[in-house]
């Protein structure tokens, strides 16, 4: 039977001991992690989340019973051991913390036994992901995993600290609401007392956050969980965290410099890394250009080159033809990268197809100076010579060119420059490139609902300059929108609200949303700005990937307790399931499909 805690009480956690207690008598409680029977002698391994001890038994410490007890003991049973601290008798281990010290055992009781675990708990796992999120209480015993959780703690109450000593309040907001629009579908909770009725789970706090400014409190943040049904990625969560905020009487510049020394905190405290400050700002369509990303990876060059002006009247169709459309044709060069194998440049040609490229063009440069290209039939090596000169092409370089419509061109020619940086090894985890993006587009066309929808939300503020765009270009109005990157990730976003209620009704309106509609969505929010609003902005980082990326993880899953996977379930509970008949009868609901197969 196992043993109680009774009379017992732990001193240290296993690595907290130190050389300074060598002598004293210490009680550690922990799992086994490794076992070493050598006959009179037993080596014990005990882990708790503060790392590893040695515990050594003899029976001449730890009597009869005790040594019958040490002999017993398997991988990840739970003991406790009372013992006095030694130097090492053996070899000293300088991988652990704990190397110059151990434990001789003078007692032990087993708490708990286990059964041989389905794989072993230990750093750096091989094991596959699906098998370890079907034992996720096994897996978060691994080191990896405490120190991300371990550090994820540390950055949120870095976060509440700062963030206090700066005069916001904390301040939870609801989880059952009405459908707040991020742009992503809702989460549905159905209402029990208003059969047919249903909540949705909040996107985002948004528009609590600014009823809370409309309210007088000025400065609020809270780290709140988010819903959203979207397609899930290494990056993206059906439920996720924010850390978000909002500030009243601010302008862009408040709202960034508060947060720039958040981050400076943060990053310090956490994790020991001196952000220089200020970011880096860059507006969007720098970053588009310069980039052919809104959230870019600084950390290489390889940036975009615009040679529209140079082919327009060149003889290669897929250029000009391009131009015609109002696109353009822009490359990027991947310097050294001429003699990149066939196969690579192959692959490199379906990621710009799969990001909607009709085709990629390429150019490798030879060490005599002469160029082997895909368009040969179309352009003679004099006709290029500017394109290369404006390209900085050298010997031994590959030049990858693509035509389209500007977004297309973009978006190719982003991801082929992230991938190939990505094959290259040009990605450091250990350098954190921050950069603000600013002057978003206000709108997006949406080719989809053939109407603009807001790029940010529909609570963004337009830049003053191009108010009066708004009638007659509304997508070429600029928004007062900005985005934090760090090493090409999108971790927050933020923007200043709208709080002139004609400029609201007029963003509806753009929206395509009727007045009738908009009160009804929105009725709320638009009344509170008939009693006196505040000029109001804020800003939600993602505390998942912020935290991913300072643990130098590859995905959230990995500083995420208990994460889904990417059909959105719950490998360990089997969550989503059926529920009870009774359950959806109280509801009133009835499952369609399942009326199908009966
Ligand atoms: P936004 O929609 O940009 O802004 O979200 C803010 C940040 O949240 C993170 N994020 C996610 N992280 C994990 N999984 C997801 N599915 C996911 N979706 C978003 C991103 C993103 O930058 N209310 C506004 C903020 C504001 O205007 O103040 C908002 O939610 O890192
Ligand atoms: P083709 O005449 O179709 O063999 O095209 C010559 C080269 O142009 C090939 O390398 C194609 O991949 C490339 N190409 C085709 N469409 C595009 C495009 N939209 N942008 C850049 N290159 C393209």
């Amino acid at each position: 039977m196992a043993e109680t805690m009774k009379g017992l009480k732990r001193t240290h956690r296993c690595a907290e001991v130190t050389k300074n207690e060598i002598g004293s008598s210490v009680t550690l409680m922990g799992w086994v992690q490794k076992h070493r029977n050598k006959g009179a002698i037993i080596f014990v391994d005990l882990r708790d989340r503060s790392g590893i001890m040695q515990i050594i038994f003899e029976e001449s410490d730890v009597k009869a019973e005790g040594f019958a007890k040490a002999e017993k003991l398997r991988s990840e049973f739970v003991i406790a051991v009372t013992g006095r601290v030694e130097a090492r008798s053996g070899a000293v281990n300088k991988n652990l913390a704990t190397g110059e010290i151990e434990i001789r055992a003078t007692e032990i009781r087993i708490l708990s036994e286990a059964q041989t675990p389905p794989f072993p708990v230990e750093e750096n796992s091989k094991t596959k992901e699906e098998m370890r999120l079907k034992y996720r209480y096994l897996d978060l015993r691994r080191p990896d995993l405490q120190r991300n959780l371990i550090l994820r703690s540390r950055v949120a109450t870095t976060v509440r600290n700062f963030l206090a000593e700066e005069g916001f309040l904390e301040i939870e907001t609801p989880m059952l609401i009405k459908s707040t629009p991020e742009g992503a579908r809702d989460y549905l909770v159905p209402s029990r007392v208003h059969p047919g009725n249903f909540y949705a789970l909040p996107q985002s706090p948004q528009l609590f956050k600014q009823l809370l400014m409309c309210s007088g409190y000025d400065r609020y943040f809270q780290i709140a969980r988010c819903f959203r049904d979207e397609d899930l990625r290494a990056d993206r969560q059906p439920e996720f965290t924010q850390i978000d905020m909002e500030l009243s009487f601010v302008d862009i510049d408040d709202v960034i410099e508060v947060n720039e020394r958040l981050l400076k905190r943060i990053f310090k405290e956490a994790i020991d890394v001196d952000i220089p400050l200020p970011i880096q700002r860059i507006t969007w369509q720098e970053a588009m250009d310069r980039f052919g990303s809104d959230k870019p990876d600084t950390r290489f060059g390889m940036e975009l080159q615009d040679i529209s002006d140079l082919v327009k009247d060149c003889g290669f169709g897929v250029f000009t033809g391009a131009l015609e459309n109002g696109g353009s044709v822009r490359g990027i060069n991947a310097q050294g990268h001429g003699t990149m194998p066939r196969k690579k440049i192959d692959a490199l040609v379906k990621l710009a197809k799969e990001h909607g490229a009709k085709g990629l063009a390429y150019l490798s440069i030879h060490e005599d100076g002469s160029y082997k290209y895909t368009f040969e039939k179309f352009m003679t090596p004099e006709e290029l010579a500017p394109v290369v000169e404006r390209m900085n092409g050298k010997p031994g370089d590959l030049l990858l060119f693509a035509a389209d419509k500007n977004p297309i061109v973009w978006d190719v020619l982003g991801n082929v420059r992230l991938e190939i940086a990505k094959n290259a090894g040009l990605l450091d985890k250990n350098q954190y490139n921050f950069l603000w993006v600013t002057e978003f587009p206000l709108l997006e066309w949406s080719e989809e609902q053939n109407r603009y929808v807001a790029m940010h939300h529909p609570f963004t503020m337009p830049m003053e300059e191009d108010l009066d765009k708004l009638n007659t270009a509304p997508g070429e109005v600029r928004a007062k929108a900005y985005d934090i990157v760090l090493n090409g990730t999108e971790i927050g976003g933020g923007s200043v609200r709208i709080f002139q209620n004609d400029i609201q009704s007029k963003m509806f309106e753009i929206l395509g949303f009727s007045p009738e509609e908009a009160e009804e969505r929105f009725g709320f929010l638009l009344n509170a700005f008939q009693y006196g609003v505040p000029p109001h902005a804020g800003l939600a980082y993602g505390f998942d990937r912020l935290v991913m990326l300072m643990a130098k993880a590859d995905s959230i899953r990995e500083v995420i307790a208990f994460p889904k996977l990417k059909d959105a379930s719950c490998l360990m509970t089997n969550a989503p399931a059926l529920v009870d008949e009774k359950q959806l009868e109280e509801l009133e609901i009835a499952i369609l499909t399942k009326n199908k197969e009966e």
